[in-house]
This record gives C-alpha cells, structure tokens and sequence, in this order.
C-alpha cells in the first residue's frame, strides 16, 4: 500500500485497476476449476435410473411452510408438498432461462479479453441450459405420478423477455439473489430433512453443486455492471430492480392460486371457505419467502448490495419489499 502511495494518481488508479483485474482473474480461474471437477450428467449421476417415491414428501417444511396448516392431514400434507416440489422445480427451469440469456450477452465484453472470464461464463451457461434439461425432467416424471390437472403458470420466453428488458444491473443483482438463496436453501432445509424423496433430493444437491459458482460469477459481473452506471443510471437501475421483484411477486400470486386450486380438486373432501383460503395464503406465504424474502435476507447478498446503492436507494428497496407482504396485497 506504501507504493501506491508513493504513485502519483494517475499510476496509483492503473495500478489498483491491475490489481483488482488479477483479482479478479484468480476467481473466474477458480470458477472454470471447480466447474470442471464437479461437473454431472442428468441420468449418469444425477436421475441413475430412478422415479420419484410419491410416498414421500419433496419440498421440506422449512421452505414449504406446510407446518402452519394444521387442518391437514399427512397425507394431504405430502401431496402439497409435492406440488410446492414440482413448483419449485418449474420455478428454477423458469429463471435459468433469463439467467443463460444474460449471461451469454455479457460473456461479449469477454470475447477479446480475458479467456478464463470467457470459459467461465460460457461454463455457466451451459449449466443453466443442462439445469433447464433436468427441469423439464422432473416435470415429467412428476407428472406421471400426479393427478392431471397441475398447471405451471408462467411462460419462461415471456418472462425472460420482461427481465431482459430491464437494466443489465438489475437483471445482475435479481440473478445474485437467486443464485445465492438457492444454495441456502439446500443447506438450511432440503439437506437436514431425512423424509423427503431420494431423488428430489439429489436433484437440488447437484443443482447446489454448480450454483456456488455462479454466484462467485455473477458477483464479479454485478461489480462490473454497477463500475459502469453513472449515480442517475443507477437510480434508474434500482427502479429496474424494484419492478422485477414486483413481477417475480406477480408470478407467484398466479402460481399460489393454480396451486392451491389444483390440491383443493384432487384432495377428495371438502374444506370450509376459511380453510380454502388458509390453503391458499399458505402458499403465497411460502412462495413469497422461498423466492423473494428468503434470499434478500442473505448477508452476502446485502453486503454486495449495500456497497452499491446509496442509503435512500435501500430505503426504497425496503418500501417496496414491504409492500409486497402487506395484507393489501
Ligand atoms: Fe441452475
Ligand atoms: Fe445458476
């Protein structure tokens, strides 16, 4: 530190600048390295031949909620949370679409740069693309053992167009939280729940496996994106931001009223009006901590996030994300 000091300020500003770009370096190498030995295939290590045991539950209570619903019973209890499995995994397919489409388009400031920042984030893609694959997967064979009638709302090639519309920060910053509440997830609630289905199970093990580095990644890329926003190009992006979370919480509304429609069907009793929408609010509730309250809770999320933005842009990142748990929504 003495040295740059001792620079003047135009060789001190190169010199942090190489300075942070062999940082920066080392963790895209890092990212390619771990890719490279983790790496999994679908059927050879991930499905190995197997169906889903439908005697058992997918999501576990600490993501699905379902403990807060006392007038169900086991059994009821499990196929819920296999719809809020099956969800779950529609959820993801659906997001990696924009996340691989993002990705590739700013792999372009790569191209005649940094080879190890390029093979990263090709790497990254081509995960997201194999992840979509294991999705689409699982829907079917989560199909073959449920009733009919379960509908996944959302179109991924309608929602990403939405998303890519939006600021590349923002998309950056929404890409973050995921990535990184993904891997909470699996830690905190899938991995310590010994009653949910093997091969549910192992799909979000090997899922987590891949996402720790795309979270390395899309910090360094969010970093990169916001280094290149003016304080009025910002504000605008945290507006950006704001409006995705608003969609993300539309999207989960529409899912939370098919859900719940689509269990109260096939459960074969009925249910007074007040439990229906206790079903109901039970699973916005869920959906709305899985997808959004969950992961901006993250301490490393808000770390790189509180970085960027100025005290009264968290403010309204705050109001906003009030809004969406009040009783008027
Ligand atoms: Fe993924
Ligand atoms: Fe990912």
């Amino acid at each position: 530190m003495e040295a740059v000091a001792d620079l003047t300020t135009e060789e001190a500003v190169a010199e942090r600048s190489t300075a942070a770009g062999a940082n920066a370096h080392g963790r895209y190498a890092k990212a390619v390295e771990v890719s490279k030995r983790i790496r999994w295939d679908i059927d050879r290590d991930v499905i190995r031949g197997r169906r889903f045991d439908f005697g058992k539950k997918f999501l576990p209570d600490g993501l699905s909620k379902l403990d807060e619903l006392a007038f169900i019973t086991p059994a009821e209890h499990r196929f819920l949370s296999q719809i809020q499995g099956r969800t779950y995994a529609n959820i993801f397919g659906l997001v990696e679409r924009f996340i691989g489409a993002k990705v590739l388009e700013i792999s372009r400031d790569h191209w005649l740069g940094d080879q190890t920042a390029l093979e990263a984030l090709v790497r990254f893609t081509d995960e997201e693309l194999k992840h979509q694959e294991m999705f689409r997967r699982l829907e079917s064979m989560a199909a073959e053992g449920m009733p009919a009638g379960y509908r996944f709302m959302p179109q991924p090639n309608d929602v990403a167009s939405v998303v890519l519309g939006k600021s590349t920060w923002a998309v950056l910053g929404l890409t973050l939280d995921i990535e990184l509440f993904t891997q909470a997830h699996y830690r905190a609630s899938i991995d310590p729940d010994p009653e949910l289905s093997p091969l549910w199970k192992d799909v979000f093990l090997f899922h987590w496996k891949e996402e720790s580095q795309h979270a390395i990644l899309d910090e360094l890329e969010w970093k990169r994106a916001n280094a290149r926003l003016t304080a009025a190009e910002r504000d605008e992006a945290v507006n950006d931001l704001i409006a995705l979370v608003a969609a993300v919480d539309g999207i989960l509304q529409s899912q939370a009223q098919s859900d719940a429609e689509y269990f109260l069907l096939q459960a074969g009793r009925s249910f007074t009006a007040q439990q229906k929408g206790s079903i109901h609010s039970k699973l916005l509730e869920a959906y709305r901590w899985q997808y959004i309250f969950s992961g901006v809770q993250d301490a490393r999320f808000l770390e790189v996030l509180g970085g960027m933005i100025t005290p009264a842009q968290g403010e309204r990142i705050h109001a906003a994300l009030g809004s969406i748990g009040s009783p008027a929504n």
